[in-house]
């Protein structure tokens, strides 16, 4: 049989096709436009996602038996605002993860409602890029969508919806709303309460790995999948990831470079960061994880390359780079703002430390080692809880650079295991739908099965030492900045 994965990106939506053995069988990515109406404010168009998708199910699936297609699932972008009006039409553009519009409403939140109550309910406190402010921004600056609003949704839940017209969410997702119950895997009332959420607008809950339905008659025709494909529920994409990577049972550490950067720690038990920096989630294994999330990592070189240097071949680029942990030139990479363990929406990114003889390879550096410092950071507050983290997996785009994983390494401290595949979300969301076609007992024993390590990244004593100097010194440039950083906000 096989089951899809979709990993609805910001950048693109990626398909992937794994037989019942875990073999990737074809992948095939779906680009669409990322809108930034004003500085520091992200969105994207849900019928775009649902358009490329459904174009990308096509191609995936070319050539191949379509009436051996079991299932589907997903890995998809977290904490985006989906918002339906009475006819299921889309009432405006998703407000996505890594908007930073919510400051007021964040304020108001945090600080006015209390993080000790926003803690108690959620698990969490509010992030700019979480659910729950949108939903007051909206109330506040749009009361004219506001009042329209029947139904809301996460983006993978939006494709869930239009696949199989149930109005659905998984526990992992769900989570990152500020509307959910963490601990008791259930909506908060008194959270909806405070931000003038009605019951009737939420999804049904299911665990990650649940069947949620099967495809809409209309829909399995067009595919020319079997109207008996089921849909599982699915995980928001760093739940997905950890599941593609094996990051699953009680305390692995999964980094994901994608457009975010996260770091991604599994556990068995419920637990809260006393300093509201990391996240606290349910997983998609049925358990729990905690999570750093920094807002732009893979984007960061992508931005630097792409807009900047004007280049596409990243590997050239990096090929000079070989003076590790004696860079003079710090980036700091906090280009849409950041979240973990900042939380300001206020910082920029920046160049530092530039003297005449800087080259463009100590700048192409210093971004790749900036995305690394700053993943460190929120390393650090893991560190802090008392966990202990010896080896990490990696995915996501930057995963393909055997430089940044060298740098990740040596500035954390870890092993870094490499597996046989980066594709986190789409074979995360692949083998869950797996999983709730009963294939396979639980994600554990799928994870356990179809997971290979295949090289591991060792940390050097002597780079360790000297990217130790590089971090402390990171580490002063921010707060230096953070005045500067209100001045020209
Ligand atoms: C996690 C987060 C990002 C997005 C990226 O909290 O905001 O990792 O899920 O797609």
């Amino acid at each position: 049989m096989y089951y899809i994965g979709i990993d609805l990106g910001t950048s693109a939506v990626k398909l992937l096709l794994m037989d019942s053995d875990g073999k990737i069988c074809n992948v095939v990515s779906k680009e669409y436009p990322l809108y930034f109406p004003h500085p520091g404010w992200s969105e994207q168009k849900p019928e775009d996602w649902y358009e490329q998708s459904m174009i990308g199910l096509k191609e995936l699936t070319e050539g191949f038996d379509k009436s051996k297609i079991a299932g589907i699932s997903f890995g998809g972008q977290m904490h985006g605002l989906v918002i339906l009006d009475k006819d299921d039409n889309v009432i405006r553009p998703a407000i996505l993860w890594n908007d930073g519009r919510t400051t007021e409403e964040c304020d108001y939140l945090n600080n006015v409602i209390g993080k000790d109550k926003l803690s108690e309910y959620t698990a969490n406190i509010s992030f700019t890029g979480f659910t729950a402010p949108k939903v007051l921004w909206v109330k506040n600056k749009e009361p004219e969508n506001f009042a329209k609003i029947e139904k809301m949704m996460l983006p993978k839940d939006y494709l869930a919806y239009k696949l199989t017209g149930v109005h659905c969410t998984d526990v992992s997702d769900a989570s990152g709303m500020l509307l959910f119950d963490v601990k008791n895997r259930t909506w908060s009332k008194e959270m909806c309460d405070i931000c003038s959420v009605k019951p009737e607008w939420m999804a049904k809950i299911y665990e990650s790995y649940e069947k949620v339905g099967t495809l809409l008659p209309a829909v399995a025709a067009e595919l020319g999948f079997p109207e008996t494909t089921i849909v599982a529920a699915g995980a928001g994409d760093n739940a997905a990831a950890a599941v593609g990577t094996g990051t699953v049972g009680d305390g692995r550490c999964n980094i994901s470079l994608g457009t975010s950067g996260t770091i991604f720690i599994s556990s068995k038990n419920f637990g809260v960061d006393s300093n509201n920096a990391l996240h606290s989630f349910a997983h998609a294994d049925g358990s729990y994880h905690l999570m750093g999330c920094m807002l732009s990592a893979a984007s960061c070189n992508k931005w630097w390359m792409d807009e900047i240097i004007g280049t596409k071949d990243y590997g050239a680029e990096q090929k000079d780079i070989i003076a590790l942990g004696e860079n003079h030139v710090f980036f700091l990479p906090y280009l849409m703002g950041e979240r973990s363990p900042l939380n300001d929406p206020f910082a920029r990114g920046t160049f530092t430390g530039l003297t005449m003889d800087s080259t463009r390879a100590d700048m192409t550096q210093a971004v790749l080692e900036g995305v690394a410092f700053a993943l460190r950071d929120s390393f650090e507050v893991a560190k802090s809880l008392g966990i202990k983290i010896e080896r990490t997996k990696i995915c996501g785009g930057g995963a393909k650079s055997p430089l940044w994983k060298k740098m990740i390494a040596n500035i954390l401290n870890v092993k870094v295991d490499v597996i046989e595949s980066e594709e986190g979300p789409a074979m995360g969301g692949a083998m869950l739908a797996a999983v709730a076609a009963g294939e396979y007992e639980s994600v554990e024993a799928i994870a356990e099965k179809f997971v290979k390590v295949i090289d591991t990244v060792e940390p050097e004593a002597e780079l360790v030492e000297k990217y130790e100097a590089r971090y402390q010194q990171f580490k002063q440039i921010y707060p230096a900045l953070k005045p500067v950083f209100e001045i020209i906000k």
